[in-house]
């Protein structure tokens, strides 16, 4: 198994935020190679892989990076394919994971309830009222098919009251602007569960609460992080079973569940992501986590 990591514009290494990673994938003898994410962003694709060779032999690899668009990524596939080498997951499996309306189908019931509608230039609150209407009095959040703006917690993700049509268009007026153009396909809208408080995070004072991110890899749970890097956790870990058990049923080769427990003690799935663009913490022992890829994959 191969592992391609994103390299910085600058002097072509390994992009700082991987560095670790990248040291210690080396250490534990995976073979690395680089690809340039601002020629892939600018749809350049034969330059973005131009530094990776091709394979004799139809070889396997991960990606570990920055988010890449769906679309993106399938021209990234299907080029080093034919180079001879095949990313763990197929644009469809990538695609399953990455965007929230399409991870739903496997974590309904077991996640907050959520609806969501495709975004084009005009922004029709019409509509968005009609899926903000069906949580009535409830607290929600609003996010894209890929990401919440949590940092700007009050400003531009939790509405705490989702019939409140004014304070609904300010927020989500204020989270479209703030993403722009990188507004990931659409909007989303969740119902807010009390969760675990763990502390108020340091610099954006967002509430963090107990959540871990799950690694699954080929249907099987390899590797449990504390999702926040302050907060005390303590030694208490949830019972995984019945997220094991969902985890053999999505439809990818390697994502993340990210899992958090709620006020009255029983836990949920936040959301799922692509194993290959899921950041790990911080403070999580890469070491330990490139050592059970390894296990797994070499
Ligand atoms: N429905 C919800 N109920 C309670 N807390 C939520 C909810 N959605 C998000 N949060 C909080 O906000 C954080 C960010 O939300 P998330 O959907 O994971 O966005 P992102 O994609 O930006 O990581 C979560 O880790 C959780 O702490
Ligand atoms: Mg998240």
């Amino acid at each position: 198994m191969r592992i391609i990591f994103c390299d910085n514009i600058i002097d072509k290494k390994v992009d700082p935020d991987f560095e670790e990673e990248y040291r210690t994938a080396t250490e534990q003898r995976f073979p690395i190679s680089l690809l340039s994410f601002e020629e892939l962003n600018n749809a350049n694709i034969s330059r973005a892989i131009s530094r990776i060779k091709e394979a004799d032999n139809l070889e396997k690899a991960i990606y570990r990076g920055w988010m890449i668009q769906p679309d993106k990524y399938k021209s990234l596939f299907e080029h080093l394919l034919k180079k001879n080498i095949k990313l763990v997951n197929t644009p469809e499996e990538y695609e399953t994971c990455h965007y929230l309306p399409s991870s739903y189908q496997y974590i309904d019931g077991l996640t907050p309830l959520t609806n969501w509608m495709v975004v084009d230039e005009t922004i029709d609150f019409e509509r968005i009222f009609e899926l903000t209407d069906v949580f009535q009095n409830e607290a929600i959040i609003v996010k894209d098919f890929v990401k919440s703006l949590k940092h700007n917690w009050k400003e531009a993700c939790f509405i705490p009251n989702a019939s409140d049509r004014d304070l609904v268009r300010k927020v989500v007026s204020r989270f479209i602007e703030l993403q722009g153009t990188q507004l990931n396909k659409g909007l989303v809208f969740r119902k807010f569960e009390d969760l675990e408080f763990l502390t108020t995070h340091s610099k954006s004072k967002m509430p963090l609460t107990k959540e871990y991110r799950l690694f699954f890899l080929y249907g099987k749970l390899i590797q449990v992080f504390n999702y926040w890097d302050e907060g005390d956790y303590d030694n208490t870990k949830p019972d995984l079973d019945k997220f094991k058990e969902v985890g053999k049923s999505i439809q990818s080769n390697f994502f993340t569940m990210d899992i958090a427990q709620k006020k009255d003690g029983s836990w949920i799935i936040m959301e799922l992501g692509d194993g290959q663009v899921s950041g790990l913490p911080d403070n999580a022992n890469k070491n330990i986590f490139y050592k059970t890829l390894a296990e797994y994959t070499l």
